[in-house]
């Protein structure tokens, strides 16, 4: 009964030949749409795996490891690798390529762009690993704008490294790399190529970091969720929030792009001088 002619063994070899050849092109096919198949990829979508950190231990490693890269490469890098190594302790593939990361790319962003001073690389490495752990994109602005706010209106550096005495505090005002290094040197009193400026942006670089893993953490749930509903404490500060109201996007002029605190740039210009001028 079990017996084949040889009719119906080539049919079948066939037909196994077949399925073998139209499952290789498939794969094939499938290889070319995403050629690596990412471990740290969340299941739908393009974010990365998010594991809790601890944020003091985020700020002591973005402190200790300033002088390899800088602000953005430090911070971006203190908060990815933490994040990396909690992730090994459950899911070793997908902590691992979270950890094989190209941190080096980041050291471009140093002194606000290559020394261009422009955003503080700081905040741009944050805000960097924000975006690769978040998929949700109401998520993201609600974060990168909440560490905007914070970087602008926060005496800073807080973060006091063991065996060392706190510094002179300034609040920034700006995202600016030149205005926040600049308006603390002046305070300080000291050069921007001194030891003690250098020691500031890396305490300042442990401060964002920090913040930036207490957002993500506070967001585990808001990061994919498909109706997200941020947890952020900080408003837009007045009377910022008034002149974007016109003049940003969407606004009645809508002729500047910037959620930057205005007065800083234009002192003179108030709401009451537009109301009464016009
Ligand atoms: C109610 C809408 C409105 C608000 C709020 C507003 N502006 Fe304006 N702004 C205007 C209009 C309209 C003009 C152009 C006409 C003019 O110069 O009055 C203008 C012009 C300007 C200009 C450039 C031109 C000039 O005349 O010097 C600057 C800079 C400016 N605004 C900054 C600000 C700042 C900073 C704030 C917040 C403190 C603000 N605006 C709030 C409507 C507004
Ligand atoms: C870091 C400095 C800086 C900050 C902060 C800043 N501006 Fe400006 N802004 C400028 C400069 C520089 C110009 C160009 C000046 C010029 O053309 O006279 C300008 C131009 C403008 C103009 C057009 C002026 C014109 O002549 O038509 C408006 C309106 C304006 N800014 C509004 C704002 C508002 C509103 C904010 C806050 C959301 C803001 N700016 C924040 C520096 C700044």
């Amino acid at each position: 009964m079990n017996k084949l002619n040889r009719r119906d063994a080539l049919r079948i070899a066939g037909v196994g030949i077949g399925a073998a050849l139209t499952g290789a092109a498939s794969k094939v096919a499938l290889a070319a749409e995403s050629p690596v198949a990412n471990p740290a990829l969340v299941e739908s979508g393009e974010a990365w795996k998010y594991a809790i950190i601890d944020p003091d231990k985020v700020a002591r490693d973005a402190y200790r490891d300033y002088h390899i890269g800088h602000c953005m490469h430090t911070t971006f890098m203190s908060i990815v690798r933490n994040v990396g190594e909690e992730l090994a302790k459950t899911d070793p593939l997908a902590g691992n390529a979270v950890l094989s990361f190209p941190f080096h790319m980041f050291h471009y962003g140093s002194s606000g762009g290559n020394g261009w001073g422009s955003l503080c690389g700081s905040l741009n490495g944050a805000l960097a690993a924000i975006n690769l752990f978040c998929g949700s994109e109401k998520t993201l602005k609600a974060l990168c704008d909440e560490l905007g706010n914070y970087y602008e209106k926060t005496m800073f550096p807080i973060f006091v490294p063991d065996d060392a005495e706190p510094m002179p505090q300034t609040i920034s005002g700006s995202i600016l790399c030149h205005v926040s290094s600049g308006k603390w040197c002046s305070i300080a009193k000291v050069r921007t190529d001194s030891p003690e400026r250098t020691d500031r942006c890396s305490r300042l670089s442990a401060d964002i970091a920090k913040k930036a893993a207490e957002l993500l953490n506070l967001n585990v749930a808001q990061l994919n969720a498909e109706e997200p509903v941020p947890i952020v404490a900080l408003k837009r500060p007045e009377p910022a929030a008034t002149c974007v109201k016109c003049h940003s996007k969407g606004g009645e002029n809508s002729d500047v792009i910037g959620k930057m605190t205005c007065n800083e740039c234009h002192p003179e210009k108030t709401v009451d001088h537009h109301l009464t001028k016009r």
